[in-house]
């Protein structure tokens, strides 16, 4: 069977891939490590935010291989697949593999809580998050402790995300990091996608940036000024 270089991984998806990669170290170091930098921690939870909300449409209107129908499978393909797995002789997917198609929605969902939850924080010095005052003492708690906790739960999965890969890389000699960064494949051309959707990811992404404006500078309630006194 002859196997060429294919296209699998649309641009758009790759983008999303390394822009979140890039973001969410951004947020690590807007927060934990540098001081001063909490606007900008928000801007780029925004910006998250944003990322996640195209990549959930995008697994719906995507090409093939970002859709979650073509790499979501039930427990009998998870537990088949992990048994090849064993082996070191896994069955080959031309996307993601049933297994490691369980950290897409992971991480969606943990992101995304992460980024809901900081419209409703503060640091109590520099500043608040935009729902913050519309909202009771406990769910600010509540808002505030997820904010906290979830990090540690993302830097869990995106652990076992990165040493997955680079078994993948290293033990199995299968080359995913290059595919997604070029995204090709060397499988046969019908298993690949022809093109990426690219009109229709820009008019996508300029409609959530619309919303994310609409989100967090049109709607947040105006602060009463006696709420800082
Ligand atoms: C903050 C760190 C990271 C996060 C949150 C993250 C998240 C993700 C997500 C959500 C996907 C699924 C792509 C999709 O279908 O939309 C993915 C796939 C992938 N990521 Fe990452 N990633 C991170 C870091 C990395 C790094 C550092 C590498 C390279 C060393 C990497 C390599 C890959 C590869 C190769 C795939 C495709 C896996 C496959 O072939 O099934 N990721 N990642
Ligand atoms: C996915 C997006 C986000 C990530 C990964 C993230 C991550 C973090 C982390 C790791 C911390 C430090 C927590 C700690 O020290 O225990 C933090 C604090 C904070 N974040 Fe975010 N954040 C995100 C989105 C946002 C957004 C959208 C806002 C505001 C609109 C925001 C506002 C804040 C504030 C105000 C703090 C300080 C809280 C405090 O001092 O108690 N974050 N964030």
């Amino acid at each position: 069977m002859t196997h060429n270089k294919t296209l699998v991984w649309d641009l758009p998806l790759r983008i999303f891939h390394w822009a979140l990669v890039l973001l969410i170290f951004a947020q690590w170091l807007t927060a934990d490590v540098l001081d001063g930098y909490i606007d900008l921690h928000a801007k780029f939870g925004y910006g998250l935010l944003g990322l996640v909300i195209f990549r959930i449409i995008w697994g719906f209107v995507g090409p093939k291989h970002a859709r979650f129908s073509s790499f979501l499978r039930g427990p009998s393909a998870i537990f088949h697949y992990s048994r090849t797995l064993i082996t070191r002789h896994p069955s080959t997917y031309t996307g993601h593999n049933p297994l490691g198609a369980l950290m897409v929605p992971a991480i969606l969902i943990v992101v995304g809580t992460q980024a809901i939850s900081g419209l409703f924080v503060t640091d109590d010095v520099l500043f608040t998050g935009p729902y913050y005052s519309s909202v009771s003492d406990e769910t600010q708690g509540t808002m505030q402790w997820l904010h906290h906790t979830l990090f540690d739960v993302l830097l869990v999965i995106i652990g076992l995300h990165i040493s997955a890969i680079l078994s993948y890389e290293l033990l199995l000699k299968k080359p995913l990091i290059g595919a997604m960064l070029h995204g090709q494949k060397n499988v046969q051309a019908k298993s690949g996608i022809n093109h990426s959707r690219l009109i229709l990811a820009l008019l996508l992404a300029l409609v959530i940036c619309a919303f994310i404006y609409w989100l967090v500078v049109v709607a947040p309630p105006e602060v009463e000024l006696d709420y800082y006194y």
